[in-house]
């Protein structure tokens, strides 16, 4: 039964666990994301479980306990595909366009999942060029750059015009330059089309220019949650996350 508190909400798991045989890779993990906050950040150090979050929000694994509601509607037992529908899209932490298909393919193929044909092509025109990749749009994607095939992974995802666009380290290796040039076309679309977006981040410059909100992760467990300030001043997210134990 859906409660009242999930029907509100934007996105509300509860007691979320996934189990690599021995590992618990998220253990017992609660959140309730408001509709109010458009951008949240989730950093932890490697391995704590960020990525599975991820994978388990957008249905590419299963959870071995827990629910996961989004939007009102209970998406726990939902494949990647139907969760698509319902407007969750995800970006790969290690980008992996389809190689056979060139760049322009790549967003087409992903939009026509759910419009037109007709639709389908002005939307990947439009992402394409806001992204700046409209003049590589007819080339394999395996000759772009890092920050373009970055740019590409964002592209496809957001031409399935998500409610909630999950962002798996889009930014690491990047330059700071390029950093706020990504930063700053995912912030504009946002403002347009008003989804939500959640974010892993191990830059914390881009988390502190770009969130309104911190979820922090360790050993698969929510350790700090809420204003980000507040959450990287957090003693025990300094101890866990920065070494820092002052
Ligand atoms: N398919 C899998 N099989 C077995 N163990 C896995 C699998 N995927 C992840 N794990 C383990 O689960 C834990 C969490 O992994 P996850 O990829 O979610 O971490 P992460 O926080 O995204 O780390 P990083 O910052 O390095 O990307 C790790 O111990 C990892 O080794
Ligand atoms: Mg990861």
């Amino acid at each position: 039964m859906i409660s009242n508190k999930e029907n509100t909400s934007m996105l509300n798991i509860e007691n979320l666990t996934v189990e690599f045989g021995s590992i618990k890779a998220l253990n017992s993990f609660s959140r309730t994301w408001s509709s109010r906050v458009k951008k949240t950040g989730i950093i932890g150090p490697n391995g704590s479980g960020k990525s599975t979050l991820f994978k388990v929000l957008s249905g590419f694994i299963k959870p071995s306990s827990g629910k996961i509601v989004f939007k009102g509607q209970d998406l726990t037992h939902q494949k990647s595909h139907e969760i698509n529908h319902f407007g969750i899209a995800r970006t790969f932490q290690i980008p992996c366009p389809f190689t056979e298909l060139t760049v322009f393919e790549n967003v087409y193929t992903a939009a026509l999942q759910h419009v037109s044909k007709k639709k389908a092509k002005d939307i990947s025109e439009e992402y394409l060029k806001r992204f700046l990749l409209d003049e590589k749009a007819h080339i394999n994607p395996s000759e772009l750059s890092l920050v373009d095939k970055r740019l590409l992974e964002i592209a496809r995802a957001l031409a399935t015009q998500p409610k909630l666009l999950l962002l798996d380290e889009v930014l690491a290796g990047l330059r700071p330059q390029e950093v706020e040039n990504v930063l700053r076309v995912i912030e504009e679309l946002q403002r347009e089309n008003n989804f939500h977006i959640i974010m892993i981040e191990h830059n914390i410059h881009a988390i502190k220019r770009f969130c309104e909100e911190l979820v922090v992760l360790s050993s698969g467990k929510m350790i700090a949650s809420g204003p980000v300030e507040t959450c990287l001043n957090n003693k025990v997210v300094q101890k866990i996350y920065t070494g820092n134990t002052e």
